[in-house]
């Protein structure tokens, strides 16, 4: 079991937390006002942002009754990889800017909690020291770089730890506009160590607004990925997939998966939410051997329901589990994770499913 975390005013009973989105505003006073800006900002106005969590709560539900809901089983297979549960905590950079005990409380919460981790390449802590305590499988998000021996060196180290996949984000050649971070001069906080990158990013550049100036790779190419594809041992994944006709390039070059994602909303104002732009994945890519799984907006056991009924083998969580180990270690990432899965749960019972294979359209009302 994680650890109990202590209460105080910045830091409630976790059970009597409720929801994912009490998790923000509860956890205001567990990190500084730049570890706030650096987590809760979106792009720009922000409105890719709202629409992440917006198009999944207008989506309506088309229940089955008289089903017998006694026994519900929430296990599925991913890659040939079993998991407790079709949510996954997606990857993201410097847990200990939430939490001093950082990626390690991360998968001890989702440990407790039931679901798999991606790490982060700016994860603050070693590959292999979390693939250790990790109890379900472990993915490495990666970050390429343009020198490929940089790279490869990433790879194998990650594919040596135990990783059992490798997410490459695809989708950010250079970071957005992110005026929350531009605003409390974000930066790296120097103390930190980003221990599974060989090359440390160039720290905070004013002017640009980014902590991250130089540490992006902006000729990331097809070309590129099909020789990672040739030097990878483990499935591969894009993270960062829109638009349909790269998901079937995706299928067309053998990548493994494809993760329908905005990166949180995070670099480009205006795109579409991550709800709408799925179910256009799903007819381009329509029999062809591509996992597809989705982030952003991610709220409710309702929206883990929905994106597995338009076609989404998992769903990945980003801020709410950062709110959870800012405000209790890996206790509150086990509570946020307990919260979701509880939800998921009361929605296949309440909609007449009782596993995972049989969430399909019909679970949607207007399909
Ligand atoms: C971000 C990068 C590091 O979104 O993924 O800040």
């Amino acid at each position: 079991m994680a650890r109990q975390a202590p209460r105080s005013a910045a830091n409630p009973k976790l059970e009597d937390i409720l929801s994912l989105a009490e998790f923000e505003a509860l956890s205001e006073r567990s990190m500084s006002a730049m570890a706030r800006a650096y987590l809760s900002g979106g792009a720009a106005d922000e409105i890719t942002l709202r629409a992440n969590c917006e198009d999944w709560q207008c989506m309506r539900l088309n229940p089955r009754v008289l089903v017998d809901v006694t026994n519900i089983d929430l296990k599925t297979e991913l890659l040939g990889q079993t998991f407790d549960l079709p949510i996954l905590l997606a990857p993201a950079a410097f847990h200990q800017l939430w939490h001093p005990e950082g990626e390690r409380a991360t998968v001890e919460g989702a440990n407790c909690g039931g679901a798999a981790m991606v790490l982060s390449s700016y994860a603050t802590q070693a590959v292999e020291d979390i693939v250790r305590v990790a109890k379900h499988p472990l993915w490495f998000q990666l970050y390429t770089q343009a020198d490929r021996g940089v790279t490869q060196e990433m790879v194998e180290r990650a594919q040596a730890a135990g990783c059992r996949a490798l997410c490459v984000t695809v989708d950010t050649p250079v970071l957005g506009l992110r005026h929350r971070e531009t605003r409390v001069r974000f930066q790296v906080p120097p103390g930190l160590k980003l221990p599974n990158l060989p090359v440390r990013p160039a720290n905070h550049v004013p002017q640009r607004g980014s902590a991250f100036t130089g540490a992006m790779h902006p000729s990331l190419n097809w070309k590129y990925m099909e020789w990672l594809r040739s030097i990878a041992t483990v499935p591969i994944l894009l993270k960062g997939v829109l638009n349909p006709e790269d998901a079937l390039c995706a299928a067309e070059a053998g990548i493994d998966g494809v993760i329908v994602s905005n990166h949180g909303a995070r670099n480009l104002d205006t795109l579409p939410s991550t709800a709408a732009a799925l179910p256009r994945i799903v007819e381009k890519v329509r029999g062809k051997p591509l996992l597809l799984l989705v982030d952003g907006g991610i709220r409710r056991g309702t929206d883990v329901i929905k994106a597995l009924a338009m076609g989404a083998s998992a769903v990945l969580i980003g801020r709410p589990y950062l709110y959870g180990l800012a405000i209790a270690g890996a206790a509150g990432v086990a509570r946020v994770i307990e919260i979701l899965r509880n939800e998921f749960m009361m929605a296949m019972t309440l909609t007449g499913r009782t596993s995972i294979r049989q969430i399909d359209r019909s679970v949607l009302w207007d399909r």
